[in-house]
This record gives structure tokens, sequence and C-alpha cells, in this order.
């Protein structure tokens, strides 16, 4: 087990405008389950193949365990990797495939297959050793990937999507069992995924990146508490955050007919006149007085609604969503007010986004 550390990791592709990965600074603790999530380009897959070796870096450094192994080949790092397509060899049974690293490393064949034996019965793949991966369900395969990395006991796991061959239920029991495997190994582990659902169940900390840099590191509650920017604020939760570009009046801004407060000194940090205010759905309160919104779609989960609608502000048009109880959901078409719950806005400055209040 080690720690990993990214020490202004860049990786710039022959022949690009821009920077794949910029200066990416990140520290994943012993045992730790990291994830880095991002919308699509944003470096995920370049970040993790840096780490394995397999992506030049081309400044700064990378560490495993404290060694620096920027300029080690992918096999003497001491890490295993899975991937989204899982790259199992075909014509060898499920029990080869998990061993192989260890036959091509010499490892002694009782050994072998005392460790995938083991491996075996922790993936529930005891009874399918003899098999060949054709006769598998995607389920299985996937965790005979997950298998072959295990087997190897590697300073670090690095998983690049592993999930998405999986249709949507079998990817949400899949998550938890990796989530619980990694656990009960503690190996430290860092997965890749552009789903900010997975990031936020799976992971112990999460990292956000966007076009190459490096939005937002922390426990899935803080990003989702207290995102440091519009871009984490609007990728992470869903349905999203509302966002709205508001007016800056004295003691506030002004949504509507209404000030919803903000300190002075946060409405000093803006310095402008506008800010952008951010609002969770479950943080609006639907009824009484506030901002008209125009109902367009209900959405019913059963114990919830989101109700989505339009309001007006100023001359543009928002599209807002609101959490309502899922047993009296107002009526597509209806007008309902809604106005943010005391406590729970987020600020953003417009010019930069960052973040500067609440
Ligand atoms: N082999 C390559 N040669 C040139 N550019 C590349 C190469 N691989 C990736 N890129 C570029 O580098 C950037 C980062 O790509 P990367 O594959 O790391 O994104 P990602 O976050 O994993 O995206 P996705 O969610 O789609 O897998 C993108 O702009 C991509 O087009
Ligand atoms: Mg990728």
């Amino acid at each position: 087990m080690a720690t990993v550390t990214y020490d202004s990791a860049t990786c710039v592709y022959d022949g690009a405008d821009r920077l794949a990965v910029d200066a990416l600074d990140l520290e994943v603790a012993d045992g730790e389950f990291l994830v880095l999530v991002g919308p699509s380009g944003c470096g995920k897959s370049t970040s993790l193949r840096m780490l394995a070796g397999l992506e030049r870096v081309d400044a700064g450094r990378i560490l495993i365990g404290g060694r620096d192994v920027t300029g080690a080949a992918p096999k003497d790092r001491d890490i295993a990797m899975v991937f989204q397509n899982y790259a199992l060899y075909p014509h060898m049974t499920v029990g080869d495939n998990m061993g192989f690293a260890l036959k091509v490393a010499g490892v002694g064949k009782a050994e072998i297959r005392e460790r995938v034996a083991e491996a075996a019965r922790m993936l529930d793949l005891t009874d399918h050793l003899e098999r060949r991966p054709k006769a598998l369900s995607g389920g299985q395969r996937q965790r005979v990937a997950m298998g072959r990395a295990i087997v190897r006991r590697p300073q670090a796991f690095l998983m690049d999507e592993p999930l998405s061959n999986l249709d949507a239920k079998l990817r949400v029991q899949t998550r938890t069992q990796i989530a619980q495997l990694q656990r009960r190994l503690g190996v430290t582990t860092v997965y890749v995924t552009h789903d900010q659902t997975e990031a936020m169940t799976m992971g112990d900390r999460v990292a956000v990146l966007k076009d190459g840099l490096l939005m937002q590191v922390g426990r899935p509650r803080e990003l989702y508490d207290r995102p440091r920017n519009l871009f984490v604020a609007g990728f992470i939760g869903s349905p999203a955050m509302n966002l709205f570009p508001l007016p800056v009046v004295d003691g506030g801004v002004r949504l509507g007919e209404q000030v919803v407060p903000v300190a002075r000194e946060a409405l000093g940090r803006a310095d402008a006149a506008e800010v952008v205010l951010g609002v969770r759905p479950e943080d609006l309160e639907v009824g009484g007085v506030g901002l008209p919104l125009e109902v367009d779609v209900v959405e019913e989960l059963g114990a919830d609604a989101y109700v989505y609608g339009r309001a007006e502000l100023g001359d543009r048009t928002h599209v807002v969503t609101a959490r309502v109880d899922g047993r009296r959901p107002p009526a597509k078409g209806n007008v309902v007010r809604v106005a943010p719950r005391p406590g729970s806005v987020h600020l953003f400055r417009a010019a930069d986004g960052e973040r500067i209040a609440a």
C-alpha cells in the first residue's frame, strides 16, 4: 500500500494546442479511494495513464509510496490497472486470466493457485474459474478484471471507467461491491468516471477536473455543500443546482420581487453589479411567496418529485428545478411560487465564477 502524489504533473500530446493535464497537484493518502471526475476530454484518463506510466509526463513529477516514478516503466510501478473494456484474454480460462500477470512475473504455481482462489472467493467467481470469458455475463467479466488486479497485491489500483459497459442496475450493484472490496483490501485506489453520482457514492474524496485543470478536491459532502466555483456547483449534484445571474442591491441580491439577504462583506467581494446565486433544488421552498414558476414537467420519484418550470427574471427566462413532496406535487401548467430557504444559498462572482459566500 502506498500514497500517490501528482506534483505539478503536466501532459501535452504531440501537436495539441493545449495541455491535456495542466500542472496537476494531488495527494492520495495510503488506502484512500480517490475519484477523478469531469466531462469528456477533461484529462481523467490521461492523468491515470500518467500514473500508470503509459503516458509521458512533460513537466512535474509522479510519486508512488514517496518514490519518484516519473521515468519508471509501467511494470516497475507496482500498480494494477482495470480498464473499461476489461481486456481479458479470450482463449484463456478465467483462472488463467486472473493468474497471468503472476505467471509472467515468475511467481510459483502453488502460490498463483492460492491467490487466484482467494480472489475468486472474494468476487464470487469460484464456480467459474474453468470457463472462458465469452461464457460469462458482463458483470462476471468485470469481476474477472477486478480479480486480475487483486491477485497482484499491488501498491495501488488504477481504474478507468470500469463499470461503463454494464447496464444501469448492474452498475449500481457493482459500484457498491467495488467500494466495499476496496475498503476491505485497503489498497490505495484512483478511480476515473464521468458520472458524478458514481464519484459521489464511491469516493472517500473526489477530484473534479475541467480542461486539464483541477477545479476542486474534497470529500463528497464538501463538494456538494461548498463548491468552490460555478463549474463544480453545476457539475456536482443531480438534478443540478439552479444558477441565477442577479443584480446586487442594498443588503443582498434581487430575485424577482424578493431580496435574498447576503452579508455586506460578501457583496464587497463580488466587486460588480451582478453576481450568480446558486440554489439546490431541495433548497427552494415551494408555496407561499416568492418567484412565480410556471410548471412544465413534474418528475415523480415516489417520496420526492422534481418540478421543472420557467421563471421570468428581468428580460431573461430561467429554467428552474425544485424538489417537492412526492405525495402532493403541483400539476403541469400551474404557477407555483419558489423562494430559497434562508441560509441555503451559494454566491459566485460573475466575472470568474469563484465562490464568494455562503
Ligand atoms: N493519444 C492522444 N493524442 C492526442 N490527444 C489526445 C490523446 N488522448 C487524449 N487526447 C486529448 O487530451 C485531452 C484529454 O483526454 P482524456 O482521454 O484524458 O479525457 P477524459 O477525461 O478521459 O475523457 P473521456 O471521459 O471522454 O474518457 C482531450 O482533449 C483529448 O482529445
Ligand atoms: Mg477517458
